[in-house]
């Protein structure tokens, strides 16, 4: 996808020129996995594979919006509820706009095409790509001056009010504040960030797509965050001044083993271990210890598999695999499939690689994607 072609996508759909173009990145995630939604850390980046928006106000109050991977309409008035339609996609853009009519923020009707080549399911956030989108096209229209952290808020309220998926603010926040060839610590307590650069001379990241998505994966989410609450619930009693998983340590967590569930105290020694997993990449970034980085990701998986409980067979075979042939390797995002991250030096010959997708192949019968990772700018109107 480029400008002219989603304006001419634009210009043969609705018969007028758009008024604003804005192409928003999905994101991959280094290391700090199901941290977000515990106010804690995460070094998420922006990558090449992008979602576009073409938008023009239409004189009415009604949206049309036509999303060109599905070759399917959407028209506000049609269909309601809205999120029984099936049409899922259709949320997004509905909630984003949701949350800015919320804020005071109208635009009365709009025409929008959708396209781009984030690949849905594979967990690079495609949704969180879209919705950023919108938020800026909408700022761009209507001249309302948002900050990024601002529209990042707008954008997880659009997935937590309106889709329904109570996630973090993470991907949203790597669409939109995302730097080309950096990537981007956040603490999730107060939005604080810093960049950091990525040394693309030496390393690549490639995604391996396990080609598996569970439809678990919204439901075990919301587990999952129940669960890190019912541990700060539990810690409070020992520890008044806690206020969410950031405040504790794994020290803490074992102290009170005892008088937690074991899935509350696995999930909680998870949580703990990945945010100063976090703080030790990027001080090993920072040092150039490429191999502790790398270690610190085998290590995240080794968690996410065993104490957080959202791998599958698939992406620990990948992951396992990649052990010899990749300086680091796990499972990223939510989990239950999409991809692994795989930090690769690009020394390592492209037959290695194929060699692990032709094991999959044989064992899973599923074949392996290979996505090479360019690290890209955030979200911007062209
Ligand atoms: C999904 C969510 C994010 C984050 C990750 C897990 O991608 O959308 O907010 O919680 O899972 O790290």
């Amino acid at each position: 996808m480029n400008r002219g072609a989603i304006s001419e996508l634009f210009e043969r759909r609705f018969n007028q020129i758009p008024e604003i173009i804005v192409r928003a990145p999905g994101r991959i995630n280094l290391i700090g996995e199901h941290t977000d939604y515990n106010n804690g850390f995460v070094l998420p980046a922006a990558i090449g594979q992008s979602v576009w928006v073409a938008v023009s106000r239409n004189k009415g109050s009604d949206h049309h919006f036509y999303a060109e991977n599905y070759d399917a309409w959407f028209k506000t008035g049609e269909l309601t509820p809205v999120t029984d339609t099936g049409l899922r996609w259709a949320n997004y853009p509905l909630g984003a706009l949701d949350e800015l009519r919320n804020e005071g923020y109208e635009t009365g009707g709009l025409n929008m095409v959708i396209g781009g080549d984030v690949p849905p399911g594979a967990g690079l956030s495609s949704s969180a790509a879209l919705i950023s989108a919108v938020i800026v096209a909408v700022d761009g229209l209507i001249g309302a001056g948002l900050s990024r952290p601002h529209m990042a808020r707008l954008a997880q309220g659009a997935e937590n009010n309106f889709v329904g998926m109570q996630c973090g603010i993470m991907d949203m926040f790597a669409s939109l504040l995302g730097k080309r060839d950096h990537v981007l610590r956040l603490d999730c307590r107060n939005l604080d960030y810093v960049y950091s650069p990525f040394p693309d001379d030496e390393y690549r990241l490639l995604l391996l797509d396990s080609g598996v998505k569970h439809q678990l994966v919204d439901s075990e989410y919301n587990t999952r965050r129940k669960e890190c609450e019912a541990g700060v619930e539990i810690l409070r009693r020992y520890h008044p001044e806690t206020g969410s998983l950031r405040d504790v340590t794994p020290e803490m967590v074992r102290a009170h083993a005892g008088a937690m569930p074991e899935n509350v105290y696995k999930r909680c020694l998870f949580v703990t271990g990945e945010n100063n997993r976090v703080q030790a990449v990027c001080e090993a970034l920072e040092n150039g210890n490429m191999d502790l980085v790398g270690e610190l990701m085998y290590q995240s998986h080794d968690g996410l598999r065993d104490l957080y409980e959202v791998c599958v067979e698939e992406t620990n075979f990948l992951t396992a695999s990649m052990r010899g042939i990749a300086t680091g390797a796990r499972q990223m995002g939510g989990g239950f499939g999409g991809c692994t991250i795989n930090l690769v030096k690009k020394s390592v010959p492209e037959e290695a690689i194929q060699g692990v997708a032709s094991a999959y192949f044989e064992r899973f019968g599923i074949k392996m994607r290979v996505l090479p990772v360019e690290i890209s700018e955030g979200a911007h109107i062209l």
